[in-house]
């Protein structure tokens, strides 16, 4: 993405507002792809962009380290994304998430996603309440058991924080292959509204079998890592962006990565995370125009796959 084509995405995404960002060929503003929660009762939908926190929100309170995740906000906002992940395991990135939200006035609009990461009862109310202060929100849209972490005494506790209306939505999360099982596990234990797991076109084990049960099963699915961190830029340093690209409207291989992803049925929201508003624009770019279709997604992945 050269710099005047990013400048101008940004200041016509900025002047759209909430409704929709610039088209690529900066001529109409759009709306992104949204996803039905298949939890909701009353047909509620988000962005299928989201937003990490993880690494890129954990800074201090100086206003020069803040200054380039408001701009990333505000260039999230402007195309009409609101969903927004973190965890107490994320250092300051709750506290600065919810100080940053407050001065940008988002915060009705925000789509909150937090953890609990702790064991026991007692510890796990105390840090969601903690959450709840610092994210500056009186309510979770989505609370999620991180990485399992005693799931079944936190299973009860969301249970209750959801018929109190302290929550609205209750999850669990982890992010490796290895636990891909025992999240299904889990989820055939319990009822749970979302999973949260790892997925992209370099790591594509949720196929088999936790996509299609989240899918069967009425399950809303975050994915994390969709760059695998960062490593999936690496692996295509050297490399054009394949013709099918222009296709399905890419401009990039992080929107390539992020059509892979969002373009499989059982996804509900993917959540990159950034520290750079550039980055950012670029990534919710994913979340509008065409879509690969299954045959597409296939190729998409094979030609991926030669890139080893
Ligand atoms: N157990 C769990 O619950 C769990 C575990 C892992 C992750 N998560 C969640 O998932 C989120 C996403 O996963 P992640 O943070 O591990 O990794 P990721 O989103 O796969 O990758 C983040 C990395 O990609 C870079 N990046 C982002 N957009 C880019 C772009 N357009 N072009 C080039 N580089 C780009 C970022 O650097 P820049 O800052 O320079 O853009 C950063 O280094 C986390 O933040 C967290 O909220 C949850």
């Amino acid at each position: 993405m050269n710099r005047r084509y990013f400048l101008g995405t940004i200041a016509m995404a900025l002047s759209s507002g909430a409704a929709g960002a610039a088209a690529p060929d900066g001529k109409q503003p759009r709306a992104m792809v949204q996803r039905k929660i298949p939890a909701s009762t009353n047909g509620e939908s988000v962005p299928v962009i989201g937003m990490g926190t993880w690494n890129t929100f954990d800074v201090g309170g100086g206003a020069t380290e803040r200054a380039p995740l408001k701009k990333v906000l505000e260039v999230f906002y402007a195309a009409g994304a609101r969903l927004i992940d973190s965890s107490p395991m994320y250092g300051n990135a709750e506290g600065v998430t919810g100080d940053l939200v407050q001065q940008l006035g988002k915060q009705s609009s925000t789509f909150f996603a937090t953890k609990v990461w702790t064991s026991g009862r007692d510890k796990g109310l105390a840090q969601i309440d903690r959450s709840m202060r610092a994210m500056k929100t009186p309510r979770l849209d989505l609370l999620q058991i991180h990485n399992l972490l005693d799931w079944r005494t936190h299973a009860a506790t969301l249970r209750q924080l959801k018929s109190d209306g302290k929550i609205r939505y209750a999850g669990v999360t982890h992010y490796t292959v290895g636990a891909h099982s025992e999240i299904e596990s889990v989820l055939r234990a319990e009822r749970f509204d979302f999973a949260q797991f790892n997925y992209s076109i370099g790591t594509r084990a949720a196929e088999q079998r936790l996509l299609p049960y989240c899918q069967e099963h009425g399950i809303g699915v975050l994915i994390n890592r969709p760059f695998e961190e960062g490593a999936l830029f690496t692996r295509v340093r050297d490399r054009k962006l394949p013709g099918y690209a222009k296709e399905i409207g890419c401009a990039s291989w992080a929107q390539v990565f992020l059509k892979y992803i969002v373009s499989h049925p059982a996804v509900t929201c993917v959540i990159p995370a950034t520290s750079r508003a550039e980055h950012m624009q670029d990534n919710l770019q994913a979340g509008f125009g065409p879509m690969p279709d299954a045959a597409l997604r296939e190729r998409m992945a094979k030609d991926f796959e030669s890139s080893r």
